[in-house]
């Protein structure tokens, strides 16, 4: 059948487009404006070619990792997508297994559809908290806390949405979440809905919930209310970086929100570079936006990156082929990274190095 044929990653889009709502399928997909940066994000890929090394046993490879103390299997991991019930009934149930199954982590999005404990219920995983702060911290409080005690390991604190990007599409079609379906995390406290407006639903929400005057003392501030690691998702810049690390941080990752932000924001793989120059080493910086093959995780990692995460992929597949989806997702992408790795001449992660790949901007050697 069709899914036997799937031989890519980008091959789910176009199933995806099929059958699911205009309106859920181009929020899943959309950037935010001219969608310069969601572009970028993949075309930038293109701009750093290998320098393959060649006679190099390669017979056993390694693609294992540690990421906060945690063992992995390899260094790619799921980003944190708001409902994901949209794209299948089993949503984020099926993302968790899926994660699981592969040993992964899952990073769980402050507006799932399931919330911290239903997804911590599919059994056991290596999964981190999305935190978006709202304007009554009362319910940060809360609900950090409730993730840490269904045992998420982690908080991702993204900090590039004081407001909602522009996201046109959302406005077209005045997006809203399906009655069907709830914010689980914030049912109980009259957060769980979104109100349909003659804008994006969405923006409306986050207008009048998401604190935009977020700043670093916060990040500060939520070190006092969990012991968990935090992890600041959607810094592009040397200056935050240096910032993130003195408040705190115990990694950094790089991320434009899949373009969906500040339009013309670079590409995450050309930002990159910078941050983790910046980080000197002290935490573990990750990437995520635009990762589609193989040979994109094994760019990210030559620049110094200890991780990344997918995004859309998920979606995508979870919308086509459920939990199975996102299986074959992981699995084609490990395959393709460790075919990446062995064709480069590199065992283990350790191996991959920044001579193993020439950007467009390096200078001649
Ligand atoms: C996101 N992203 C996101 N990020 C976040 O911190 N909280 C969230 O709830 C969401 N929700 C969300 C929904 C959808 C539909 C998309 C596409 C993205 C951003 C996400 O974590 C990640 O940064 C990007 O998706 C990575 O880029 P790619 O892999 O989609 O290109």
């Amino acid at each position: 059948g069709k899914m036997e044929e799937i031989t890519n990653v980008t091959e789910y889009e176009a199933i995806a487009k099929e059958i699911l709502p205009k309106m859920v399928y181009d929020y899943y997909a959309s950037g935010a404006e001219d969608q310069w940066t969601l572009k970028e994000n993949r075309n930038a890929f293109a701009r750093i070619l290998f320098r393959p090394r060649i006679l190099v046993d390669v017979s056993k490879i390694d693609l294992t990792t540690t990421v906060l103390g945690f063992k992995i299997s390899m260094p790619i991991m799921i980003a944190p997508s708001a409902m994901q019930k949209m794209a299948h009934p089993e949503g984020e149930y099926a993302t968790a297994r899926a994660a699981s199954a592969a040993d992964t982590i899952m990073i769980l999005s402050s507006w799932a559809t399931s919330s911290v404990e239903e997804v911590a219920s599919t059994g056991p995983g290596i999964r981190f908290f999305q935190l978006y702060v709202y304007k009554d911290r009362n319910v940060v409080t809360q609900l950090v806390k409730r993730a840490e005690r269904a045992g998420f390991k982690a908080i991702a604190l993204t900090v590039d949405t004081p407001r909602l990007g522009r996201r046109e599409a959302d406005i077209k079609n005045r997006f809203t979440l399906p009655p069907f379906l709830t914010l689980k995390n914030f049912e109980g406290i009259n957060l769980g809905k979104m109100d349909k407006t003659d804008d994006s639903g969405l923006a409306s929400y986050v207008a009048g919930q998401i604190d935009q005057s977020l700043s670093w003392k916060d990040v500060k501030w939520l070190q006092t209310i969990t012991h968990l690691p935090i992890l600041v998702k959607g810094v592009l810049t040397a200056e935050d970086t240096r910032l993130a690390i003195q408040a705190g941080a115990a990694g950094i990752i790089v991320s434009n929100h899949g373009a969906r932000q500040l339009d013309y924001v670079p590409a995450t793989i050309m930002a990159l570079e910078e941050v983790v120059k910046a980080a000197q080493g002290r935490v573990p910086v990750f990437l995520d936006g635009g990762v589609r093959r193989g040979t994109d995780v094994f760019k990210a990692l030559a620049l110094g990156a200890s991780g990344v995460f997918i995004g859309r992929p998920v979606l995508f597949s979870l919308a086509a082929d459920g939990e199975a989806g996102v299986r074959k997702v992981l699995q084609m992408l490990q395959d393709e990274f460790e075919l990446t790795m062995a064709l480069n001449g590199c065992r283990s992660l350790r191996e991959i190095t920044r001579n193993h790949i020439v950007t467009e901007w390096d200078t001649p050697r």
